[in-house]
């Protein structure tokens, strides 16, 4: 017999749709990441991405003491590299007096408890922006392991909590795993960016960091994103490797991936909200056609909802005072 189904009656007001949500957002979720240069008082504004900064290490110190202050325990840390650092083979990435390596320990120093996750990629560091060395137009990966095993010691020996291998290099994740164990890093965790795709809204962090690719693009590498079963594969390979966390990245175009990710694995899976998401909403909300703050809230519970248990987000901030 029909019987009459009443959905709406959870529904209908905020209490009952509060206490019914499948999904909500805490401080807790939040990877807040940050961009350090070198000098003193130094705040730009980076032009694709208003109200995000990059900033000198003192005033980075100050905003991450804020960050605590207000429930978010993580960072995620990306430096400039000096322009006359750069070379082919990244060698600046695991100088022990580098700007990462500094930033490190004051970052430490300052706020012990905040957690410290690092990038790791020869990026920044490489003449020719890409994310490993280049030998004949091509971007070798073996070699480029060694270098980001060197370059994850390195964060370790400054006091890193976490590496975040975000370069797609066959083979990276057991191979930092193993540098550290012989290194007795034993509590330093690994964070993989393991379905990475190579995508068009990484431009504005591009911008950022002034690192975008000098020749050619990141495709033999970062992921095709036309595929699915290929980021399972992935992901699979770098828990078995020794991920403690698994990311997928970017985040909004990928929702799918995220929630097939986490079906898949039984390790905490992130997502990154990356900086042409970031853009997107800011662009759209100065325009007048949408209203920012529903807007960073509606994506970052979609991210949650598809099965991200953190989210590496720009809107970390904004989000924690909105959630108030
Ligand atoms: C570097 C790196 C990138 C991002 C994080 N780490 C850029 C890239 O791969 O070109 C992008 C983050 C963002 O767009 O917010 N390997």
């Amino acid at each position: 017999m029909y019987q009459q189904k009443r959905n709406r009656i959870l529904r209908s007001n905020p209490s009952i749709r509060n206490l019914v949500a499948e999904t909500t957002l805490t401080p807790h979720d939040f990877i807040a990441p940050l961009f350090i240069d070198e000098g003193e008082n130094i705040l730009h504004e980076i032009p694709s991405m208003p109200n995000y900064y990059r900033r000198s290490l003192d005033l980075t110190v100050k905003e991450v003491k804020e960050l605590y202050s207000i429930g978010i325990k993580s960072i995620l840390l990306f430096v400039k590299a000096k322009d006359d650092t750069k070379d082919n083979t990244g060698k600046e990435a695991w100088n022990k007096n580098g700007l990462m390596q500094r930033s490190i320990k004051a970052i430490k120093d300052a706020c012990p408890e905040m957690l410290v996750m690092t990038d790791v990629a020869l990026d920044p560091y490489s003449s020719y922006g890409h994310d490993g060395i280049v030998k004949d137009g091509e971007i070798i990966n073996d070699e480029t392991v060694e270098a980001l095993v060197k370059m994850s010691i390195s964060h370790a020996e400054a006091g890193a909590d976490f590496v975040a291998p975000s370069d797609m290099m066959d083979g990276r994740i057991g191979a930092i795993r193993k540098g550290l164990e012989e290194n007795n890093f034993t509590k330093v965790g690994i964070m993989a960016y393991s379905a990475k795709y190579a995508s068009c809204f990484y431009g504005p962090f591009r911008d950022a960091l002034d690192s975008a690719p000098g020749f050619g693009d990141k495709k033999t590498y970062q992921m095709n994103y036309a595929n699915r079963i290929e980021a399972i594969k992935e992901t699979l390979h770098d828990v078995e490797e020794g991920a403690d966390i698994v990311m997928v990245k970017p985040a909004l175009s990928y929702l799918d991936i995220i929630r097939e990710v986490k079906n898949a694995v039984h390790v905490p899976v992130s997502a990154y909200n990356i900086s042409g998401e970031y853009a997107m909403i800011k662009a759209a909300a100065k325009m007048g056609w949408i209203d920012e703050n529903k807007a960073i809230i509606e994506t970052l519970t979609s991210m949650k909802r598809a099965g991200a248990d953190l989210i590496a987000t720009y809107f970390a901030k904004d989000a924690v005072k909105l959630l108030g």
